[in-house]
């Protein structure tokens, strides 16, 4: 079946969520174009997710996905969070931070009963979730509707994982892909292949229609990802540029620059490998480090530096998210990249 068929969509391309850079204008914006846009929720409030979600249905009719984190919540250490505000002590001594001001707090929620009653009012086309599905019994509730369940694979066995446990098309994310690994059957990132590897293994595994992820940037690597078997593409990095992205200015700057060119799994940001720029703190602390305290706990502790920083115009201490190919960002609407993206299929 095509991707087109499967969502109700016209172009096979998926805007993918994007936590923290993005909210309503660029979901409505992809989706009126013909591609599917996407909703983040990890990082929004019950609240805010109702009031995007009623922003995007009042100015699109056509499918959209809304895309959630089902991580289980790590049980907070004390040891680690000190050994973890130890390591960013001389940071927080450069910039004038009360380390003992600091909340701690998780930062990213997993889809919840409350999410899925939310979700129920505005009844979805398209529903996603990164690091594998949610318990049966919630990802039940989203069905109810008839929505589309999507999850990202990052090795084959988490693609057959996803087949047997409900997703209705996989996908593919490779290790070149900006932001969080969707890794969630095992830690070790060894296992991770990059795109141009993973589609073609994933696409002869399972039976489910396959979306290829990661390094995507222009119309002739959508048109190579779907020559090795993908039925789509599911591309974040290259609208981040887009007016319509909420991508601060410090990441827009870097992304435009040569530092783009240096990408690097870090668990610095949050406590789980995400790709992003090489900055300062990536440089220094890691880019992995074992001090990090589990997901989503890494947050709280840098959320004062990075807002420090980017008050004085700095990007060393903010999660400069991308993908290894920044080459397609350009700061044109997303509907017209949206199209670009599509021209050789
Ligand atoms: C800034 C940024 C934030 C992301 N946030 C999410 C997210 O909230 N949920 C999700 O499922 N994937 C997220 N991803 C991963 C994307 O779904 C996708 O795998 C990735 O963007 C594809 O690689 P590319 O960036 O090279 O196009 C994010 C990616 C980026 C670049």
């Amino acid at each position: 079946m095509t991707l087109q068929r499967l969502l109700g969509i016209e172009l096979p391309i998926i805007q993918a969520p994007m936590a923290g850079v993005q909210g309503s204008a660029l979901a409505v914006a992809v989706s009126n174009a013909g591609g599917l846009g996407s909703l983040p929720c990890a990082m929004l409030s019950m609240d805010t997710t109702r009031k995007e979600l009623s922003a995007i249905k009042a100015q699109t009719d056509r499918p959209f996905n809304v895309n959630f984190f089902c991580h289980a919540p790590p049980t907070p250490s004390a040891e680690r969070e000190s050994a973890w505000r130890a390591a960013l002590a001389p940071y927080y001594k450069e910039y004038g931070i009360d380390i003992d001001a600091i909340p701690v707090g998780p930062g990213r929620a997993p889809f919840s009963s409350e999410a899925a009653e939310v979700l129920h009012e505005f009844k979805p086309a398209v529903v996603s979730f990164h690091f594998g599905l949610p318990p049966a019994e919630l990802l039940a509730r989203v069905r109810a509707w008839g929505a589309r369940i999507l999850s990202s694979a990052t090795t084959v066995d988490e693609a057959r994982w996803l087949e047997a446990n409900g997703a209705d098309a996989i996908i593919a994310q490779g290790l070149d892909a900006g932001g969080h690994r969707g890794i969630f059957l095992s830690d070790d990132l060894t296992s991770q292949l990059g795109t141009m590897a993973l589609v073609p293994q994933i696409v002869r595994e399972v039976n489910l229609p396959v979306i290829a992820a990661g390094g995507i940037a222009d119309a002739k690597g959508v048109a190579a990802a779907m020559a090795m078997g993908a039925v789509g593409v599911q591309v974040g990095t290259t609208y981040l540029l887009c007016p319509e992205a909420t991508s601060s200015a410090v990441h827009r700057a870097a992304l435009r620059s040569e530092a783009a060119r240096h990408t690097a799994l870090t668990n610095l940001f949050t406590g789980r490998p995400a790709r992003a720029i090489v900055n300062r703190i990536m440089r220094e602390l890691g880019p992995m480090s074992t001090a990090a305290p589990a997901f989503p706990l890494a947050v709280a502790a840098v959320a004062p530096l990075r807002a420090k920083a980017e008050g004085r115009g700095s990007g060393d201490f903010s999660p400069l998210w991308s993908g290894q190919n920044a080459s397609g960002c350009k700061e044109i609407p997303a509907a017209q990249l949206t199209r670009e993206l599509a021209a050789a299929i």
